[in-house]
């Protein structure tokens, strides 16, 4: 084992979550200013040992913390790579706030995952590092739809179906999303088991919702291609509207969706899992301060800009 490392980004899903478990499709961006890089260094003593904001310590402790899907799927490399006893210290250093709806385990896979590759100076194929990243993510919310590590891993924006390859689709030339942490975890195995329920208790009612989602964000390519963020941010508004029917907005979100749109946004909603974590909000560049500063006025935990014509 050599010195190896890897890198990931956070991802913000544009519209289609939740919806995107039940095969309609999704669009997420990678946002490459807010990363997250991986370590590993061989040691010699055989201690198996990580450093990262969320955990730190001896592999084992890792099983009983919300580091467990990342220890296991770190066991199951090490038995791939035939080096079950290698020791090893991994520094995990991310700009992402966990738990935020900005994929910050997914990117911890991914990044952990190439470090792994890396060190063991093998070869790593994109469809190899998704079904590795599954390992964790499955072990975390049961039912993931892979569109997190996808766009974790990519270097432009994912158009994502499950089951099939990842596209990538152009975003506008123009405008600036807002991404904005309300401040309170989001809860992804909660909100996604609270829609599978939903959907089995009720499906006359929740159906439409899920296949409207699937709908909005066919539109929304459309919106896409022809650089139209006026539209786009009509079809936020719509896509939330489903989201919150299916009740996995919160009093925090919806505090921060109203904000933005009182203050010039064409659209707003929640981003990613939903109760608590993040919101976006599409608007003019011109109308991005403004914004911000409401949103921050606001009690926004912090607030992204993410510039559309400088990308
Ligand atoms: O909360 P996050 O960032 O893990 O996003 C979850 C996205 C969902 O569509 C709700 C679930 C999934 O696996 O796609």
């Amino acid at each position: 084992m050599e010195i190896g490392t890897g890198k990931s980004y956070a991802k913000i899903i544009l519209l289609g979550e939740h919806a995107v478990v039940y095969r309609e499709p999704a669009i997420a961006l990678p946002v490459k200013s807010v990363g997250l890089s991986a370590r590993v260094t061989p040691q010699p003593d055989g201690r198996q040992t990580v450093t990262s904001s969320f955990f730190t310590g001896n592999l084992n402790a890792g099983q009983l913390t919300n580091f467990a899907g990342i220890a296991m799927l770190i066991r199951r490399l090490l038995i791939f790579f035939n080096a079950k006893n290698q020791g090893f210290h991994l520094t995990i250093t991310s700009a992402l706030p966990s738990e935020r709806g900005m994929g910050s385990s997914a990117a911890t896979a991914v990044a952990v995952v190439r470090a792994f590759y890396d060190a063991f100076q093998t070869s790593l194929s994109h469809d190899t590092l998704l079904n590795w990243a599954a390992v964790s993510e499955k072990a975390l919310h049961g039912n993931p739809s892979g569109l997190d590590a996808a766009t974790a891993s990519a270097e432009r924006p994912q158009w994502f179906v499950r089951g099939k390859a990842p596209r990538s689709i152009m975003m506008p030339r123009n405008g600036v999303l807002l991404i904005a942490d309300t401040g309170v975890a989001g809860q992804t195995k909660i909100a996604v088991g609270a829609v599978a329920e939903r959907l089995k208790q009720d499906p006359k009612m929740y159906r439409p919702l899920i296949k409207d989602i699937g709908n909005t964000v066919r539109q929304a390519a459309l919106a896409l291609a022809q650089d139209d963020i006026i539209t786009l941010g009509q079809l936020f508004n719509r896509d939330q509207a489903d989201l919150s029917a299916l009740g996995v907005s919160s009093p925090d979100l919806d505090r921060l969706i109203n904000v933005a749109i009182d203050n010039g946004a064409y659209g707003a909603k929640l981003t990613g899992s939903g109760m608590g974590g993040c919101m976006i909000a599409l608007a003019a560049s011109d109308q991005a301060v403004a914004i911000t500063t409401a949103l921050k006025a606001a009690n926004s935990a912090k607030v992204w800009e993410y510039h559309f014509e400088s990308k």
